[in-house]
C-alpha cells in the first residue's frame, strides 16, 4: 500500500496551483505518485449519478448528500493508494449552507489513512486578492477578518486530524509568485 499525504488549504490559498507545479516535478519519476483532487472525484461521482454540477455548487447541496458523496470519494481515493503514493488535494473544512463541514472527518481519515498532513497557507491579503481576481470561481468572501478566521479554523481542524491519525502537520506558505518553492517543499517531504 502506498503512502497518502493530505494537502489542504482554504479556498484561494493556491493549493491547486502549487500541486500543479508538483505534478510537473513528478513527471517522469519511476515511483508512482498521483495527485488527486478530492473535489474532482466528488464532481465525477455527482456526474455518474446523472447530475452535471459546477465544483463551487457541490457545497450548496444537502449536507446528507455531500457526506454521502464525500465518503464514496474517500473510498475511491483509498483504492488509488493501493497502487502507489497519493497526494490528496482537499480542504480541512467546507463552508456549506448548514455550517462548516469537516473535509476529513474521522470516517474519511479511516479510509485515507494519511501518513502526513500538509496545510498550505498564504498571507490573508494575498488570499483576498486571489479570490477577488479569479472571476471564474466562487470562493467565498474577500473579507480580511473572515479569512484570518478561516485560516485559524483550518489549523484547528488540522490539529484534530493530527490527533486522530498520529500524522504530523506541516505548514507550507505559498508566497506571491513562489508556487514552485512551495511545491518543492512538499516534494522534500515525500
Ligand atoms: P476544490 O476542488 O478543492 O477547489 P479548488 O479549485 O481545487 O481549490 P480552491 O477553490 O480551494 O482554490 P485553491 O486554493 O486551490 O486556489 P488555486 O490554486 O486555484 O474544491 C471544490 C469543492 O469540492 C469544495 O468547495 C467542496 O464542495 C468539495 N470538496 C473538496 N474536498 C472536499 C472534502 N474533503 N469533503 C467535502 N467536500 C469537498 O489559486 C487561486 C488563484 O490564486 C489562481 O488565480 C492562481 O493563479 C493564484 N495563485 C495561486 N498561487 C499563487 C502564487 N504563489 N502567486 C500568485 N498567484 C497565485
Amino acid at each position: 500500500m502506498g503512502k497518502t499525504v493530505v494537502v489542504a488549504g482554504i479556498p484561494g490559498v493556491g493549493k491547486t496551483t502549487v500541486l500543479d507545479e508538483l505534478r510537473r516535478m513528478l513527471e517522469g519519476r519511476a515511483d508512482h505518485v498521483e495527485v488527486v483532487n478530492f473535489g474532482t472525484v466528488m464532481k465525477e461521482l455527482f456526474e455518474k449519478a446523472g447530475e452535471r454540477i459546477h465544483r463551487d455548487e457541490m457545497r450548496r447541496r444537502s449536507l446528507g448528500l455531500q457526506k454521502e458523496v464525500q465518503v464514496k470519494a474517500a473510498a475511491l481515493i483509498a483504492q488509488k493508494a493501493r497502487r502507489g503514493a497519493v497526494i490528496v488535494d482537499t480542504h480541512m473544512f467546507v463552508e456549506t449552507g448548514d455550517g462548516l463541514l469537516a473535509g476529513t472527518p474521522s470516517h474519511v481519515l479511516t479510509e485515507l489513512k494519511p501518513s502526513a498532513l500538509i496545510l498550505i497557507e498564504a498571507e490573508p491579503e494575498e488570499i483576498a486578492k486571489r479570490r477577488f481576481m479569479d472571476k471564474e470561481r466562487v470562493r467565498g468572501t474577500a473579507n480580511h477578518k473572515r479569512i484570518i478566521e478561516e485560516l485559524a479554523w483550518s489549523r484547528a481542524t488540522a490539529a484534530a486530524c493530527a490527533v486522530l491519525t498520529g500524522a504530523p502537520v506541516k505548514i507550507i506558505t505559498n508566497e506571491e509568485g513562489k508556487q514552485r518553492e512551495a511545491a518543492r517543499a512538499i516534494l522534500e517531504l515525500l
